[in-house]
């Protein structure tokens, strides 16, 4: 297997940046910080453009978030900061690490001809016996509920199932932090259902992994620990999923009245 060739899209990133946290961050165990975070680009003119405005977030570990809001908002863009793929202009980012960014499209995700090969293509940087690599390929199979598919070739996989594949690459990897840019986007609902339960199941068997999902999909916050609401490259909202779904309800129908009057 020649690891120098392809490359995974969604590899775990093992550092980044010098991660600027205090000891709050980890008194309060969070696995996620952005504080004060602000993107720009500049144009070919010269002008400069925010994407992200002072945003801040705190993600506690082990726990399912979801960073939801319109299209264009900034949360591909603020997802990207976290993975450390992009320096924010301002601000400061706790991320723990290793963290894992996933992307939306299923088909980029697989390197492999076969499942089991696939979740074993970055496990070997790690020098870890054939054993060892069994052990955590089946486990982290076992988590996203692919077991059965440990032999069979990529290309016979479902999206959902790609993604799912994709998961376990980084988790056999000790991932502490997964970070899943739509991951829904391209599947049909059963799919879309399959792949939310798998990285749910996967938080709650490792009690230490995190994932911050992006997603426009409502009715995917019925798996969340709670929830980031994001307008305009700002965090307008961070809380529960109950206090965020009647504030998305609110918002709905005010939005709903202003187009009736
Ligand atoms: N490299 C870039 N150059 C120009 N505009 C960008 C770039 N990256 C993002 N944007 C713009 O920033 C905004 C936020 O983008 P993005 O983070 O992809 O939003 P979302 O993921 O919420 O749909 C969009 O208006 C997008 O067009
Ligand atoms: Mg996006």
């Amino acid at each position: 297997m020649d690891h120098t060739v392809v490359m995974r899209p969604s590899v775990c990133i093992p550092s980044l940046r010098a991660a600027a946290y205090t000891s709050n961050t980890i008194m309060e165990n969070l696995a996620i910080e952005g504080r004060n975070l602000s993107y720009s680009i500049t144009t070919k003119q010269g002008k400069s453009v925010p994407i992200l405005k002072d945003c801040s977030l705190r993600i506690p570990t082990g726990q399912l978030w979801m960073l939801l809001g319109p299209n264009g908002c900034g949360k591909s863009t603020l997802l990207k900061v976290l993975a450390g793929l992009l320096k924010p202009t301002i601000g400061a980012v706790y991320v723990k690490k290793p963290r894992s960014f996933v992307f939306q499209n299923p088909d980029h995700q697989v390197v492999m001809p076969t499942v089991e090969a696939d979740v074993a293509f970055g496990l070997g940087k790690f020098n870890l016996s054939q054993d060892e690599v069994m052990t955590r390929v089946s486990k982290a199979l076992e988590s996203v509920g692919m077991s059965e598919f440990m032999q069979r070739p990529v290309q016979i996989l479902s999206g959902g199932q790609k993604q799912r594949v994709a998961i376990a690459g980084a988790l056999a990897e000790a991932c502490k932090v997964l970070l899943l840019d739509e991951l829904t986007t391209f599947l049909d609902e059963r799919d879309q259902i399959g792949v939310i339960k798998a990285v749910k199941n996967s938080l709650s068997e490792s009690g230490e992994v995190t994932a911050l999902w992006v997603t426009h999909r409502l009715e995917e916050l019925e798996y969340a620990d709670g929830a980031v609401y994001m307008e305009d490259g700002r965090v307008i909202m961070h809380s529960d999923v109950p206090s965020i779904m009647s504030f998305l309800k609110e918002r709905i129908s005010s939005y709903t009245d202003q187009i009736n009057s």
